[in-house]
């Protein structure tokens, strides 16, 4: 199949139903988040029209930290759920943007606008819907570095090219912005014939980029390496299906990245986390590897270092550099983050006794995993 033809099979895929939620044929879409819910996240979901929830089909939670007053776009905005979400958290003086190419959901998500807008106690709409390629962006007119934060979910799956849709990400992020991506990710990489299938495309399973080619392909565009947030196990319901995809499994995953200034600093730092992140008095879970508690000093490798230092939580942080040069890329962190990725793709059921154990030794200060590289 060309680009077009499978533009065109997912546009019906998802175009032609009321109810998309119950429709699709694996558990992507009921995720539960393995991290517990912001309160503010909870009370702006509560707060969408059940319309729009019932049309949701997403694999994740794209609703970052800090948004308040951000311009922040959705690539494969869907029924625009998470983008009623982000419209709260970013505030009157925030933007959101929706950008899908199915016309039926742009014209479902535009209905609800006004809606959401006097829910919120807006004068004016800060949400907009545009119907556009995420691989093309320049079309929709979307300026280079002029957005803050770009959220996906489970979109980039459906996209036969994923590197066109990274580049543009890149592009209208400004300096120390963030992309935000919930998306399927496999086990490895998928046959050929497996991607003329027109229900496993559309169920996003034959287009998920097998996992380590995520790595790889924003680091070829320019982004920080990825940050893995959650990682789950994908159930497939339908038994055809099932025998279809045999030997590969699929997993839910949300990652972090940022765009970082090119000449910046190569060096450790001491950070300490101040506190001032909204919801997160306490700690803030960074990713599965960096869990910043309030007022601890912890070194972080040049590369967070950098992402905390330029980015939108520059302020929650103090920074020292330290003297020491970055860790050479031969020294591996004590324990990879990749493993809960591993954990999740091969043993689905032992990950969450494995993160259950790992959270409660790092509370009982028994430090499992090192914020820091030790090199010597
Ligand atoms: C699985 S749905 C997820 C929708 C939404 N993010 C949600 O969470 O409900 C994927 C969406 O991405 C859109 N999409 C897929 N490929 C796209 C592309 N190349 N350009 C724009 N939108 C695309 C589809 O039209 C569909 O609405």
């Amino acid at each position: 199949m060309e680009t077009l033809e499978y533009h065109e099979l997912v546009q019906r895929y998802y175009g032609s139903r009321l109810e998309i939620h119950g429709n699709l044929k694996t558990s992507a879409s009921c995720m539960s988040p393995s991290t517990p819910i912001p309160q503010s996240t909870f009370d702006a979901l509560r707060l969408v029209h059940p319309s729009v929830c019932k049309k949701y089909s997403g694999c994740g939670l794209v609703v970052p930290e800090k948004l308040q007053g951000c311009k922040v776009l959705d690539l494969g905005s869907g029924s625009g759920r998470d983008c009623f979400i982000l419209s709260k958290l970013v505030g009157q003086s925030g933007h959101v943007i929706g950008i899908d190419m199915t016309a039926e959901l742009i014209l479902a998500s535009r209905k609800y606008v006004q809606y959401h807008q006097q829910k919120y106690g807006y004068e004016k709409p800060n949400t907009i819907f545009v119907q556009g390629y995420i691989e093309k962006l320049n079309e929709t007119g979307i300026q280079s570095g002029s957005l803050d934060v770009l959220v996906s979910n489970c979109a980039m799956c459906l996209c036969p090219d994923k590197k066109p849709v990274l580049r543009e990400a890149f592009r209208v992020l400004k300096e120390g912005g963030e992309l935000y991506l919930s998306d399927i990710y496999s086990s490895k990489a998928v046959p050929e014939h497996l991607k003329q299938d027109p229900v496993l495309w559309g169920e996003g399973l034959s287009g998920a980029l097998y996992w380590r080619d995520l790595i790889s392909l924003v680091h070829e565009v320019g982004f920080s390496t990825p940050y893995l947030l959650t990682a789950s196990h994908i159930m497939v319901h339908n038994s055809e299906l099932q025998k279809k995809a045999s030997g590969i499994t699929h997993t839910s995953a949300t990652y972090r990245l940022f765009k970082l200034p090119k000449n910046r600093k190569q060096s450790d730092a001491v950070v300490a986390y101040k506190g001032t992140v909204p919801d997160h008095p306490d700690l803030l879970k960074f990713d599965m590897y960096h869990c910043f508690e309030t007022d601890i000093e912890v070194t972080v490798d040049a590369e967070m270092a950098a992402v905390l230092q330029h980015s939108r939580f520059s302020s929650d942080f103090s920074i020292q550099s330290s003297d020491k040069p970055a860790p050479s890329p031969k020294c591996a962190p004590q324990v990879n983050p990749l493993v809960y990725f591993l954990w999740a793709i091969q043993k689905p059921s032992c990950i969450c006794i494995f993160l259950y154990v790992l959270h409660y030794m790092k509370r009982k200060k028994e430090i499992l995993v090192s914020n820091s590289y030790h090199c010597n």
